[in-house]
C-alpha cells in the first residue's frame, strides 16, 4: 500500500501555525521541511533506540522526497546518533555533535532535526542555537513529555554535574511535527510519564479536556499500549482513524493547545507560563531526592495530589475536585503518594523526610522565605490566580507530613455545624441500584472514595449503566440499563473493596453470554480482599443453579463466573446469614432480575447478623420501585421486574462517621449538629446518639434528619454499664474512646463500660479490638476483651498519657479518627500515624478536625514506617504472626492434629537435638496422679482445658530452652492457650506445627483400634482448628505426604525418609542448623563454582521421580513459587506451596532457595501484590527453608518485616535488571550492591542483562572488585539474555542452571551445570585432574568405572585410574604431590602405611586406624596443598543403615562379624548410629578382643564367644543391626545360623564382601523378614561420600549403579 496523504492538524504558536499533529507523517514533514526551509545539509540527530526504531524509514523518506522535490541536486542528508538517557544531555556530547558538525563541513546553511524524547529535544536545540550563532531546526518530539512539553516553547538546555538545566537557551524550533503513531513503541513507564504533564495541563486549564481525560483512561491507553492494527498506516487518514486513536490526538492537541497558549502570552515566563508548574513544585522537591529511580511525571503526579490537598487546607479546593484528580491520575498508572506501591517498586526504601523535601523547595530559584510559591487550584481547570500563589511553609508541612499531632481543643469553642460525607452503605446500594433501574437518577451526597469508585468502574465495565457528573462533582448522573449488561472484556479489580464485592458477586450472575463461547466474568481483588470469606453467597448462588468457581482459595476470591442465558433462576434461595448482612443485601438487591420465578430469600443459621442492613436494602429498594414482602421466619419474597430510577436520590451522611463530631462535642462538653441524619436514617449507627451518648450524660436533640448533640462538662462522661452494640458495630471504637475518660454516677460507683455484640470487628481492617486494647493501653487506659466485646475502665483525663512514639492505625480509617477524638481532651497532644488511611470514608477529616470543628493539629515526621518498631494487630482472620527470630536454644513446642505425628516426632526432634523430651499430657497425668479420660469424666471437657492450658504454662515456664514438648491436639482450642503460644513465640519460642494430610490421619487412626473415635469427623476437627494452629505456630513441618501403606517394611522405609527430611528441617530452625554447617570440613573440597537447579515446574511432583537427575551437579534447587499453579480447586495455593517444599525436602538433600519472583524483577508474581509476596516468604521462613531470595526492591519495611524472622534460613537479597538499563560500571549498579547490603544479607544477587561481550567482563569485574576481601559476602553476578552467557560460566558462586528436562528456563540465557563446567574447562578456569586408586591386587576394582562415569555426567574433565603398587612407595608419594592431583582412594593394604605419608589425618580415620580416601586440600592461610587422609567406609555402612530403617525401630543392640580390617569401619559405624550396645564376634577371639580394645577409649565393644552369639538370639537381647565382614569366600556356616536374626525384631543386615552378591548371610536375613544390605550397595555409598569429598558434591548416583549392575552382570 502506498503511503495515503495524512490528515493533519495544527496548532498555533508565538502567531504561526508551526507544530502539526497526526499519525504516520514522516513523508509529510520530510516534505513541508524541504520545500519550505531549504539547507544544503540536513541532519538528523537522535538516540540508539530510535535509530533502531525510525532512522532508516526516516532517511529513506527523506531521500525519496528530496528527489522528488530537487531531482537535480538533491542535498545531502547526515545522520548522528547518541546514546540514549539524560547522560547525553552534557556538555561533553553538545561538543561531540558540533565537532561533527564542523568535520563534515557544515555551515550556516544547515538544519537539524531534532528526532527523540526530551534528552534529544533539548540537546539538540541547543546545540541549533549556538552552532554559526544560530541554525534553524525542527522538533520531531518522540515521546509524550516531548510532545506536550519539552518541544514546545523554545527552552534548550543541557545539564552539569552540579544542577540540571542551567546552561541554555531560548530558541524556539521552525516546526514541531507531532507523530502520535511512533507513540506505539515508547515503553509503557515512558508513555505514563508523559501523561501527567496531559492531566496536569487539563487541570489547571480547561474541565471539559480533564472530562476526556478522565472519561478516556482506558481507550488512550488502549491506543498507545495496544494499538489496533488492521490496515498499514493506521489512523493517518481519518477513515483508518480509531476512536482510540482520535481521542488519543484530542487529548495531546488539547495539552499542546495550551502550552502553545500560554507560551505566546509569556514566551520567557514572566507569570502565566507559572502555572505550567502546577504540581512541580513539590514534584521538583521530591525529583531531586529520588532522581532517576523516579522520573519527572511520576514525581510530578505525586505533586499534583500535595498541591492539590495544600489547596483544600487552605479551603481553596473541593474534596470531590481532590478525588477527581487522584483517581485520573492513578487510572493512567502513575502514583498519587509516596506510599504508593509503584513508587516503592521505583525506590525502595528510601524515604523523603520532610524536612529534605523543604530544603529543595528553599532551593528553588522561584521561592524565598518562609513563603513557597505554588500553583493554587481552585476547581478542575481553575487556578485561584493567574500565576502561582504564595504559600506558608507551615501548610506546606501540614501536608506532607505522615503524621498528625492532635492537640487538646481550646476551651469555648461554640457550637458547629458539619455535615460528613455520605454513607457509604446507602452509596453503594444507591450505585446498583440506579445502574441496574431503568432511565437517570441524579445521585447526591454520595460519597466519593475508593469503594464507590471501584463500584463504578466496574458497573461500567458490565455495561450496567453510563455515569457522569454535574455539579462540580456533587451530583452523579447515572443513566441506567435496566438490568442489561455484558461480560467485561477484562477482569473486575475490586481491590480490598469489600462491599463491592459481595454486591458484585451476585450482579456478575445476571450477566448474560456473550457471542464468544466460553468468556467468563472474573471479580478480583488484592491480597487482603483474597483471605475475606464470600463462601455462603457463593454457596447460596451455586445451590440456585448458577456456576461460581473459586480461582484460588476456597471461599475466597478470585471468582469467575459462568455466564448463563437465565441469569439468576430465582425461587427459593437458602443462605447462611449470620456471618455478613452483605450476603443478604447482594441477593436482595438482584433479586428482582430472576427470570424462571420470583426469588424467596430464606436466612438459615439461626441468627441474622446486622439486621439494619437488610432493612436499609429493602427500603432502598423500595424507592426504587420494588416491595419486598417480609414473611416470618427471615423469609423474602421479591417480585420480578426491574426498578424505576427516581429522578434524584439523596444519600445520607455516613452514620459512623456522623460518631466522631458528635463524640467530640460529648467528650469536650460542646455542641455540634450533624444536619444530614436523625431518627428516620436506615443506619444502624444512627442509633449512636440516642443509645450511647445520651446514657453517658449527653444532651440529644433528634429531628428525622438532624442530630445535635451537647457534652456535659469535660471530664463527666458516664459510663454504660453495659451496651449491646450489634445493631452499630463500626461505632464501638468511637465508643470505646468515650469510655475512657467517664466517671462513675455515683462516688465510688463502677466505672466500667462492658460493650458487646461486636465480635465482626476482629476480622475488620484489622483486629479493631484487639488495636483499640493496644493504643488505649499506651495512654495508660485499662481494657480487656470476652468473645463478643471488650471492657474499657473509666480514667480521669488528666492520669491520661498520650505515646510517646504516637497512635497506631493499623491503616484503619475508624481507629484514626476515634483516636482524634480522645486527643481533643488528652493534655500534651496525641501523635496520630499514618494520618491518611480517613481516606477510606473521610479524606476531608483532618481538615475538617480544625477547618470546622475547632481542633487543634499540627504536623510531624516519625521517619519512614520501617523504623516504628511497634506490636502488630492483624485481623485474627488472618494469621497474627509476631516478628521475631526463634531464638536457637528456645524448647521446640509441637503442636498439630491428633494422628499427625506429634509424639513420635517430637520425640525424634528431642534425639536428634539431644534434648529432653515432655508431653503435655504425661505431665498432665503425672502432676494430678490422674489419667485425663478419668479428669474428663469426673470434671468435664472445660476444666481439662482450663488444666491443660495451666499445664503449658508451667512447662514452659519450668523449661523455656533446651526442650522439646509435644502437645496435645485440641489444645488450640482454649484461647488462654493460644494466648500463651502467641506469647511464647513473641518472646523467640519455637512453636511448631505439625500438618499431615486429613486422609492420611484417618487412614492411620482408623487402623490404631486403640484410640477412641471421635464424635466428631476429623475432617470438621481440623476445618475448626486449622486457622487456630497457624496462629499459634511460628513453624510448620508438612509431613510429606505419601500414603504410609501400613506394611512395616514398607513404613520403615517411609518413615526413615520423613524423618531424614525433618532433621534438616530441625537443623534450620534450631542454632545446630545451616549457618555453623556453612563451611565444608577441612576434608571436604568446597565446589567451586557452584550451582542451583532452577525449578520451573507448575506443580514439581511429576518431577520428583527424575529430581536426582535434574538436580545432578546442582548444590541447591530453587523453587520458584511464582510459577506454581494450584492444581486442585480445593487446596489453597499457600498449601500448595507448603506441600511442594515438603516434597522437594523429601526427594532430595539439597538445600532448597524460595524464590518468589515478581514480574519486573523477571518473575510472574504480580508487581502490585506485595502483600502476598511478602506473606509468602514468611511462609518460606516458616517452613525452614535453607536460602529465601528476597527482593531488594521492596518496601524496606517489608523486608525487615520478613528478615525479623530470618532464623537460620540464608537471606539472598536480589535484584534484577531485566531491561539491561544499568551498565555494571556505574555508579547505579553500586548502588543497588549497597542496597542489597544493606540488608544484612547472606548471599548477594545482582543479575544484568548483557547487551554486548563487554558487559560480561564488565560483570566479571565487579564481582571480583566485590569478593576480594575476605569479609566479602558471597555474591552471584551475571548477565542474562543469550549474549551474558559467557558471564553464567564466569560467575564463581550458585549460578543459577537449568536442565534440558525442565518445561522451561527460568531466565533467558541459563545454561546447565554441564554446559558451564564444560565450557570454564575450555577457557581455562577448569584444569583436569588426576585420581587413583591404590593398592594391590586392585585390576578387578568397581572404582574407575564408578568414578570416571560420575566425573563424565557431570561434565567434569577428571580421569581416575589405578596405581598398583606393592607398597606405598615414592612412586605414590609423587602422584600425589603432582600439580593436578585430585584425589584417591586407598585399598588394601595400605590403608595404614599410607597415613605416614600424609599431612593430616581426620578424627574419624585416626579412630578407624585406617585411610581409605586421600583429598588434597589447599590450606587458605599459606596456599599450600595439604593431603588429608580421610575414611569413608563406615560413612557407607551408616548411611545404607540409615536409609533401610527409621527411628522407629529402635537400635539397641548390634554386632559385627569379623575381625579384619573393615570390622573397625563397621564397628565406629555403628558407634556413630548411636547403637548402645555394640558386640563383636570373631572365630578367633583374641583378634576380637583386640579390636574391641583398640576402641576402648571411645567406645565400648562387648566380645561375644559362639555361645553367647547363639544365645542372643530368640533372647530378650535380639540384634537390631548385624553387619558381616567376613569374605564372601569363608564358609560362615560354622560362625553362624539365622538364630542371629532372632524372632521378634526386624533389623537390618549388612553384609561387606561383595562377591558373590547375594551370600549365605543375606540370605538367612531375607529369610527371618531383615531389610538387607549388599557390598555392592556398601561400597557405591561409600564412593559416593569420597566422590563427594573430592569435588564437593553429590555424584551421579544413577548412572553409577548402572555401569556397576551391568559389570556385575557381566562378571557372574
Ligand atoms: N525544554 C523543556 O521545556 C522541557 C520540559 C520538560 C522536560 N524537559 C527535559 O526533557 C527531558 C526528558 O525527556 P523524555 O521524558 O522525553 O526522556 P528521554 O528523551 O530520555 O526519552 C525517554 C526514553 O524513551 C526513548 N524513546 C523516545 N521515543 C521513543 C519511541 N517513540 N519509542 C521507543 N523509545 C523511545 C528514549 O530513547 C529514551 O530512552 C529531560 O531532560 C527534561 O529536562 C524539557
Ligand atoms: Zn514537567
Amino acid at each position: 500500500m502506498s503511503h495515503p496523504n495524512p490528515h493533519i492538524d495544527k496548532v498555533s504558536i508565538l502567531g504561526q501555525e508551526t507544530i502539526c499533529l497526526g499519525f504516520h507523517i514522516f513523508d509529510y514533514l520530510l516534505r513541508d521541511t524541504l520545500s519550505n526551509f531549504k539547507a544544503s545539509t540536513y541532519v538528523v540527530v537522535t538516540d540508539i533506540h530510535l535509530q533502531h526504531l525510525y532512522l532508516d524509514r526516516f532517511t529513506q523518506a527523506f531521500h525519496k522526497i528530496s528527489q522528488e522535490i530537487f531531482p537535480s541536486s538533491a542535498p545531502r542528508l547526515l545522520t548522528y546518533v547518541i546514546p540514549p538517557g539524560e547522560e547525553s544531555k552534557s556538555r561533553a556530547v553538545k561538543a561531540e555533535i558540533e565537532d561533527y558538525f564542523l568535520a563534515q563541513g557544515c555551515t550556516r546553511d544547515t538544519l537539524v532535526f531534532a528526532m527523540g524524547g526530551g534528552v534529544i529535544g533539548d540537546l539538540v536545540g541547543f546545540v541549533a542555537a549556538t552552532f554559526m550563532r544560530g541554525i534553524p531546526f525542527v522538533q520531531i518530539p518522540t515521546t509524550l513529555l516531548a510532545m506536550v512539553d519539552s518541544s514546545i516553547g523554545g527552552k534548550t538546555a543541557i545539564d552539569t554535574p552540579l544542577a540540571k538545566n542551567p546552561i541554555g537557551a531560548f530558541w524556539q524550533p521552525k516546526r514541531i511535527f507531532i507523530d502520535l503513531s511512533v507513540l506505539e513503541t515508547l515503553p509503557e513507564r515512558e508513555f505514563v510519564n508523559g501523561m501527567a504533564e496531559v492531566i496536569k495541563t487539563a487541570a489547571i486549564w480547561n474541565e471539559s479536556d480533564f472530562v476526556l481525560l478522565e472519561n478516556g483512561a482506558e481507550a488512550i491507553r488502549d491506543a498507545v499500549l495496544k494499538p489496533v492494527r488492521n490496515v498499514e498506516f493506521q489512523g493517518a487518514t481519518l477513515e483508518t482513524r480509531t476512536t482510540a486513536q482520535q481521542l488519543l490526538l484530542q487529548v495531546v492537541m488539547a495539552s499542546v493547545a495550551v502550552k502553545s497558549y500560554v507560551v505566546t502570552h509569556d514566551e520567557r515566563e514572566a507569570g502565566m507560563r507559572g502555572l505550567l508548574n502546577f504540581g512541580h513544585s513539590i514534584g521538583h522537591a521530591i525529583e531531586g531526592l529520588v532522581t532517576p529511580k523516579m522520573l519527572h511525571g511520576e514525581c510530578v503526579a505525586v505533586g499534583m495530589i500535595k498541591e492539590a490537598e495544600i489547596a483544600r487546607y487552605c479551603g481553596y479546593l473541593s474534596q470531590v475536585a481532590v478525588g477527581r484528580l487522584t483517581r485520573c491520575i492513578q487510572a493512567y498508572g502513575l502514583p498519587v503518594t509516596m506510599e504508593d506501591k509503584l513508587v516503592k517498586t521505583h525506590i525502595g526504601n528510601q524515604y523523603c523526610s520532610v524536612d529534605e523535601l523543604m530544603q529543595v523547595l528553599r532551593v528553588d530559584k522561584k521561592n524565598m522565605g518562609s513563603q513557597k510559591r505554588i500553583v493554587m487550584l481552585s476547581g478542575i481547570g481553575k487556578t485561584l490566580e493567574q500565576k502561582p500563589s504564595n504559600i506558608s511553609d507551615g501548610i506546606i508541612r501540614k501536608v506532607l507530613a505522615a503524621s498528625t499531632v492532635v492537640h487538646p481543643r481550646p476551651v469555648n469553642v461554640g457550637p458547629v455545624t458539619l455535615s460528613p460525607p455520605g454513607s457509604k452503605s446507602i452509596s453503594n446500594r444507591a450505585l446498583v441500584l440506579a445502574a441496574l433501574g431503568k432511565g437517570t437518577c441524579r445521585l447526591t451526597g454520595l460519597l466519593h472514595s475508593d469503594d464507590t469508585q471501584v463500584m463504578l468502574t466496574a458497573l461500567t465495565k458490565l455495561g450496567a449503566a453510563t455515569f457522569e457528573w454535574e455539579n462540580n462533582g456533587d451530583t452523579l448522573v447515572v443513566h441506567g440499563n435496566g438490568g442489561n449488561m455484558h461480560i467485561p472484556d477484562s477482569e473486575l479489580y475490586l481491590g480490598n473493596a469489600g462491599t463491592a464485592a459481595r454486591f458484585l458477586t451476585t450482579v456478575s450472575v445476571l450477566v448474560p453470554p456473550s457471542d464468544v463461547a466460553g468468556q467468563k466474568t472474573i471479580l478480583t481483588g488484592n491480597a487482603r480482599m483474597k483471605q475475606r470469606p464470600i463462601a455462603p453467597l457463593i454457596d447460596a448462588l451455586t445451590a440456585n443453579g448458577s456456576e461460581l468457581k473459586y480461582l484460588e482459595s476456597k471461599g475466597c476470591l478470585p471468582l469467575e463466573v459462568t455466564p448463563f442465558s437465565y441469569g439468576l433462576a430465582g425461587g427459593e434461595i437458602q443462605l447462611a446469614a449470620s456471618i455478613s448482612s452483605q450476603y443478604v443485601s447482594s441477593i436482595l438487591l438482584c433479586a428482582p432480575y430472576a427470570t424462571k420465578e420470583p426469588v424467596t430469600l430464606v436466612l438459615t443459621g439461626g441468627q441474622v447478623i446486622s439486621q439494619p442492613y437488610i432493612d436499609m436494602t429493602i427500603a432502598m429498594m423500595k424507592s426504587f420501585g420494588v416491595a419486598v414482602e417480609a414473611l416470618p421466619n427471615n423469609t423474602y419474597r421479591i417480585p420480578q421486574g426491574a426498578y424505576t430510577n427516581p429522578a434524584e436520590y439523596l444519600v445520607e451522611a455516613d452514620a459512623s462517621s456522623a460518631t466522631y463530631p458528635l463524640a467530640i462535642a460529648a467528650i469536650t462538653g460542646t455542641t455540634c449538629t450533624v444536619p444530614n441524619i436523625g431518627s428516620a436514617s436506615l443506619q444502624g449507627d444512627a442509633g449512636f446518639a440516642v443509645n450511647v451518648l445520651r446514657p453517658m450524660g449527653c444532651t440529644v436533640v433528634q429531628t428525622e434528619t438532624s442530630t445535635t448533640v451537647t457534652g456535659p462538662p469535660i471530664g463527666t462522661l458516664k459510663p454504660l454499664a453495659h451496651i449491646d452494640m450489634e445493631t452499630m458495630t463500626d461505632a464501638f471504637l468511637t465508643a470505646s474512646v468515650l469510655a475512657a475518660v467517664t466517671q462513675p454516677a455515683t462516688p465510688g460507683g463502677e466505672n466500667v463500660t462492658k460493650i458487646s455484640g461486636i465480635a465482626n470487628q476482629r476480622v475488620k481492617e484489622c483486629n479493631r479490638i484487639a488495636a483499640m486494647m493496644h493504643e488505649l493501653g499506651k495512654f495508660g487506659v485499662t481494657t480487656s476483651e470476652f468473645d463478643d466485646g471488650i471492657i474499657v475502665h473509666g480514667h480521669d483525663i488528666a492520669s491520661l498519657t498520650p505515646p510517646k512514639d504516637g497512635v497506631k492505625c493499623y491503616d484503619d480509617h475508624r481507629v484514626a479518627m476515634s483516636f482524634s477524638v480522645l486527643a481533643n481532651v488528652v493534655p500534651g497532644g496525641t501523635i496520630i500515624r499514618e494520618k491518611k488511611c480517613v481516606e477510606k470514608t473521610w479524606p476531608t477529616w483532618w481538615d475538617d478536625l480544625e477547618g470546622k470543628l475547632g481542633g487543634r493539629a499540627s504536623d510531624i515526621d516519625l521517619g519512614p514506617p520501617s523504623e516504628h518498631h511497634d506490636y502488630e494487630v492483624q485481623s485474627s482472620s488472618s494469621s497474627s504472626k509476631k516478628g521475631v527470630s526463634a531464638k536457637s536454644d528456645a524448647t521446640v513446642v509441637v503442636i498439630g492434629m491428633r494422628g499427625a505425628g506429634k509424639t513420635s516426632m517430637g520425640q525424634f526432634a528431642a534425639k536428634v537435638l539431644r534434648r529432653p523430651f515432655e508431653d503435655v499430657d504425661h505431665y498432665f497425668e503425672k502432676t494430678l496422679s490422674t489419667t485425663i479420660p478419668e479428669f474428663i469424666k469426673e470434671h468435664g471437657w472445660p476444666a481439662f482445658r482450663e488444666q491443660e492450658a495451666k499445664m503449658l504454662i508451667e512447662l514452659l515456664e519450668k523449661h523455656p530452652t533446651g526442650y522439646v514438648i509435644s502437645c496435645g491436639g485440641g489444645i488450640v482450642e482454649t484461647a488462654s492457650s493460644r494466648e500463651t503460644f502467641r506469647k511464647y513465640t513473641a518472646e523467640g519460642g519455637v512453636v511448631l506445627h505439625l500438618v499431615r494430610s486429613i486422609s492420611e490421619i484417618e487412614a492411620y487412626l482408623n487402623k490404631d483400634t486403640t484410640r477412641p473415635m471421635y464424635g466428631e469427623s476429623m475432617r470438621d476437627v481440623w476445618a475448626r482448628r486449622e486457622g487456630w494452629y497457624r496462629e499459634c505456630c511460628n513453624y510448620e513441618f508438612v509431613v510429606a505426604g505419601q500414603q504410609l501403606k501400613g506394611i512395616e517394611a514398607e513404613d520403615a522405609k517411609e518413615w526413615a525418609l520423613v524423618e531424614l527430611n525433618f532433621e534438616r528441617f530441625l537443623k534450620v530452625i534450631t542454632k545446630s542448623g545451616a549457618k555453623g554447617q556453612k563451611r565444608a570440613s577441612r576434608a571436604q573440597i568446597a565446589a567451586k563454582p557452584t550451582f542451583f537447579l532452577s525449578l520451573t515446574f507448575p506443580d514439581v511432583s511429576p518431577a520428583l521421580p527424575h529430581l536426582s537427575k535434574l538436580a545432578l551437579g546442582a548444590d541447591a534447587i530453587e523453587l520458584r513459587v511464582d510459577l506454581l499453579k494450584v492444581p486442585d480447586v480445593d487446596v489453597s495455593f499457600r498449601d500448595h506451596v507448603a506441600q511442594q517444599v515438603s516434597l522437594l525436602r523429601r526427594h532430595s538433600d539439597l538445600p532448597i532457595i524460595f524464590t518468589v519472583r515478581s514480574v519486573s524483577q523477571g518473575g510472574q508474581w504480580p508487581d502490585n501484590d506485595t502483600q502476598g509476596m511478602v506473606s509468602l516468604l514468611k511462609d518460606g521462613l516458616e517452613w525452614g527453608v535453607e536460602y529465601l531470595d528476597v527482593e531488594i526492591g521492596l518496601p524496606r519495611n517489608e523486608i525487615d518485616g520478613v528478615l525479623a524472622r530470618r532464623g537460620n534460613t540464608l537471606i539472598v537479597a536480589s535484584w534484577h535488571d531485566c531491561q539491561g538499563k544499568v551498565a555494571w560500571s556505574s555508579e547505579e549498579m553500586e548502588g543497588q550492591y549497597r542496597l542489597a547490603k544493606s540488608i544484612s544479607p547472606d548471599v548477594i544477587k545482582l543479575i544484568g542483562t548483557a547487551k554486548s561481550m563487554k558487559d560480561n567482563f564488565e560483570c566479571s569485574e565487579f564481582a571480583t572488585n566485590h569478593t576480594a576481601k575476605a569479609g566479602d559476602l558471597p555474591l552471584i553476578a551475571m548477565n542474562m539474555g543469550a549474549q551474558g552467557q559467557l558471564s553464567r560460566v564466569l560467575n564463581n558462586y550458585l549460578t543459577p542452571v537449568t536442565h534440558k528436562l525442565l518445561p522451561v528456563k527460568a531466565a533467558p540465557g541459563q545454561l546447565s551445570a554441564r554446559d558451564i563446567l564444560t565450557a570454564r574447562h575450555i577457557v581455562g578456569l577448569l584444569p583436569m585432574k588426576q585420581f587413583y586408586l591404590f593398592g594391590t591386587p586392585i585390576s578387578q576394582s568397581l572404582s574407575p568405572l564408578m568414578h570416571n562415569t560420575s566425573f563424565q555426567s557431570l561434565g567434569l574433565p577428571y580421569n581416575y585410574g589405578l596405581h598398583e603398587t606393592a607398597s606405598v612407595d615414592e612412586s605414590v608419594v609423587e602422584r600425589m604431590r603432582a600439580a593436578n592431583f585430585g584425589g584417591a582412594s586407598v585399598t588394601i593394604p595400605h590403608k595404614l602405611e599410607i597415613m605416614e605419608k600424609l599431612d593430616e589425618i581426620t578424627e574419624e580415620a585416626k579412630a578407624i586406624g585406617a585411610v581409605n580416601t586421600v583429598v588434597p586440600v589447599v590450606d587458605e592461610s599459606s596456599g599450600k596443598t595439604i593431603l588429608v587422609g580421610d575414611n569413608t567406609d563406615w560413612l557407607g555402612i551408616l548411611y545404607q543403615i540409615k536409609r533401610h530403617q527409621s527411628s522407629k525401630q529402635t537400635v539397641q543392640r548390634g554386632l559385627v562379624i569379623g575381625a579384619g580390617g573393615t570390622s573397625r569401619a563397621a564397628l565406629y559405624a555403628l558407634h556413630r548410629l548411636g547403637v548402645q550396645e555394640i558386640s563383636i564376634f570373631n572365630r578367633t577371639l583374641i583378634k576380637a578382643q583386640a579390636v574391641a580394645d583398640s576402641f576402648r577409649e571411645l567406645f565400648e565393644v562387648k566380645v561375644l564367644s559362639s555361645s553367647e552369639l547363639l544365645k542372643a538370639g530368640g533372647s530378650q537381647r535380639e540384634f537390631d543391626v548385624v553387619v558381616s565382614t567376613v569374605p564372601g569366600t569363608i564358609d560362615s556356616a560354622s560362625m553362624f545360623d539365622e538364630s542371629i536374626f532372632g524372632t521378634k525384631r526386624k533389623g537390618v543386615a549388612v553384609e561387606l564382601a561383595y562377591t558373590p552378591r547375594f551370600t549365605r548371610f543375606l540370605k538367612l536375613a531375607s529369610q527371618a523378614g531383615w531389610a538387607t544390605v549388599e557390598g555392592g550397595q556398601v561400597l557405591i555409598e561409600q564412593g559416593g561420600w569420597q566422590a563427594r569429598k573430592w569435588v564437593g558434591r553429590e555424584w551421579d548416583l544413577e548412572s553409577v549403579q548402572a555401569q556397576v549392575d551391568l559389570a556385575q552382570a557381566g562378571r557372574q
